[in-house]
């Protein structure tokens, strides 16, 4: 979603800004500002598009060392020069960039109009920089009328402002939406994800919900919105080796569906006990003891993360044989959840921001629930406002369209699991044969990248097919579902992911001659069912090209084409089959020509609800 920097210093902060929005650009966004503050006041570029139009736009940039920028995915008002930030005053003296939503905005801009406000645009921001203008015209400092103006909305806010008076500070706030502060050599830096910092330096304050920093080129000051003082901790940003750099990759999508296997190793690292055949994840360790009285699982997410938590929640019953299940987690915050004291909920979020994820989280917690997290951003909402967690380290990821997060995912639902499962049925010689199992599985997801040439001539087959389905059973199916989404969202290629047992009910019907379909068929308890199924799509016509064993000979005498898995634990099925999945959807979409890493209409992380 919308990206947010900000820099104060010795150096050019135009400078500074714009390659510090341009790390953030994965994100998706429509269009882009920056405002500087010199000696002669405020300074504004802004154009619609990408940040390429608005450095043409403006090729000397724009003078001072203190300046805020923003990428905007349009929310409140169309993707127009004048909705885009940062947003000033009506009286052009503090300029704000902002991301999030305010709730009561109508109620304060019918304030504001009747005390005189004419607005130049249809944002949201624009009110807010005009409550923040009104406090410092009437000769309250920048911070102050920032905490002024905070108290009065209500909804989300991460938002930087300066003053045109000024040219020394910047004050920053939060309310729901994620900023971080980056201290360095001579200068300090703002952003809405600390992976626009790394360059620049690897010490970073996080603020916290309800607090306004000030920030100058030495360091912060931030307090509460009751004024009290509040002390920060410095974190370390930890550098990853598959950074935000493509390398000899033509997109991050293929990129990170390669780093897939380094991802599970890194996510396993520590994490698994040989001898005992269990897992131990670091952040539940010193809860352990609550765990024996869980008597089940809720997972809670959103989009590719939901279909990781069905899959976890499978393995949690099947192998641990504690009830659970997986919730949208947008549902489940507006439905008057249960909660439960027995229960465990656990959130799951690549980005630790999704808005709908987060509101599930608090109204649980509200409830009194126990809530763990399941994250990959080191230090993000999720991670912080859980009672206890684990990250799955699969590095930064770039690509809109989740890969190599899903798979850490799914694998953190698997360690967890296991622990579970270790603590009630399962014999320390099953558990002893998971572990193995995992510990076998990156070498196994290595050969299913050997199969990518396969898949892209499948993909180059079937591209332009008018329908696309997927097709699992038992732990399947959600990642069938995984696969139908990928084509979906950056093939544009109408497609579903379903049980095989659903096709009888109805979604038969849309299968004709020539239909593709992918089936998942691993060598488990579902396969006798599941080619039950594929002879009744292959009776109709489609062509299936399935994931199943390669000694499979009945499979292969169904199925038109097969992609081998190797020999593997029935539990680690899902990461494995998920792969030629993602292959097949980048290459349908290679094909077409899209923009694979930012498809349309999306944003990576979706801080609205
Ligand atoms: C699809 C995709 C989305 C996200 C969803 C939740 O490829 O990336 O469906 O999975 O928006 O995002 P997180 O995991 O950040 O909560």
């Amino acid at each position: 979603m919308c990206g947010i920097m900000g820099y104060v210093g010795r150096e050019v902060a135009w400078d500074v800004v714009v390659s510090g929005l341009r790390r953030l650009e994965y994100r998706g966004y429509d269009s882009a500002g920056v405002v500087t503050v010199s000696e002669k006041g405020l300074h504004l570029a802004r154009r619609v598009g990408h940040l390429a139009a608005l450095q043409e736009a403006f090729p000397a940039g724009l003078p001072g060392k203190v300046g805020i920028g923003h990428t905007r995915w349009a929310t409140h008002g169309g993707v127009t020069e004048e909705n885009c930030h940062p947003h000033a005053d009506l009286r052009d003296r503090i300029a704000i960039v902002h991301n999030g939503i305010i709730d009561n905005v109508e109620a304060l801009r019918a304030e504001l109009v009747a005390a005189g406000a004419k607005f130049r645009s249809e944002t949201d921001t624009e009110v807010l920089a005009e409550l923040i203008g009104r406090g410092v015209d009437k000769g309250l400092s920048l911070r102050d009328a920032v905490v002024g103006a905070m108290k009065r909305v209500e909804g989300t806010a991460g938002l930087v402002a300066v003053d045109k008076k000024d040219a020394e500070r910047l004050v920053v706030a939060r309310i729901g939406s994620p900023v971080v502060i980056g201290l360095g050599e001579g200068g300090s830096y703002v952003a809405s994800d600390a992976l626009a910092l790394r360059p620049y330096t690897d010490r970073m304050v996080v603020l916290d919900e309800g607090e306004v920093a000030e920030i100058t080129a030495t360091g912060i000051k931030t307090v509460d919105l009751e004024q009290r003082s509040r002390e920060k901790r410095i974190e370390k940003i930890l550098h990853q080796a598959d950074d935000a750099d493509l390398g000899d990759f033509p997109h991050f999508m293929l990129k990170e569906i390669h780093e897939q296997p380094a991802a599970l190793d890194r996510s396993m690292r520590g994490r698994l006990d040989a001898v005992v055949g269990s897992a131990r994840l670091g952040g539940l360790q010193q809860h352990e003891q609550r765990l024996f009285d869980i008597r089940q699982v809720v997972f809670f997410a959103c989009g590719t993360s939901l279909y990781s938590a069905q899959v976890g929640a499978y393995l949690m019953s099947r192998y641990a044989r504690v009830p659970a299940q997986a919730e949208d987690a947008a549902e489940l915050a507006v439905k008057n959840p249960i909660v439960d004291r027995h229960t465990l909920y656990i959130g799951i979020s690549q980005s630790g921001e999704t808005a709908d994820t987060l509101s599930a989280l608090r109204e649980i917690k509200l409830r009194g629930g126990l809530v763990a997290g399941i994250t990959n951003v080191v230090g993000s909402s999720l991670s912080r406002e859980t009672d206890l967690g684990t990250y799955v380290h699969a590095g930064p990821e770039i690509s809109v369209c989740s890969t190599k997060a899903f798979t850490a995912q799914v694998l953190a639902t698997e360690l967890l699991a296991l622990r579970f499962a270790r603590t009630r049925d399962l014999s320390a010689t099953d558990g002893r044969a998971w572990v193995a199992g995992l510990e076998a599985l990156s070498g196994q997801m290595r050969l299913m990248l050997e199969h990518a040439e396969t898949c892209k001539k499948l993909a180059l087959r079937f591209a332009d097919a008018r329908f696309t389905l997927f097709v699992g059973r038992g732990a399947n199916v959600p990642v069938a579902a995984e696969g139908a989404l990928k084509l979906k969202e950056i093939a544009y290629v109408p497609a579903e992911g379903l049980s095989g047992a659903a096709m009888k009910h109805g979604p038969l019907a849309l299968i004709d001659h020539g239909s593709p379909v992918w089936a998942l068929v691993p060598p488990d308890e579902t396969r006798e069912r599941m080619l039950g199924n594929l002879r009744e799509l292959k009776a109709r016509g489609a062509i299936i090209m399935a994931v199943a064993a390669a000694d499979d000979a009945e499979t292969k005498s169904i199925v038109d084409y097969v992609i081998p898995l190797p020999p593997h634990h029935p539990a680690v099925s899902p990461i494995l089959n998920a792969v030629p999945l993602q292959l097949y959807a980048y290459h349908v979409a290679l094909a077409k020509g899209y923009n694979i890493d930012k498809p349309r209409n999306l944003a990576k992380s979706v801080t609205v609800m």
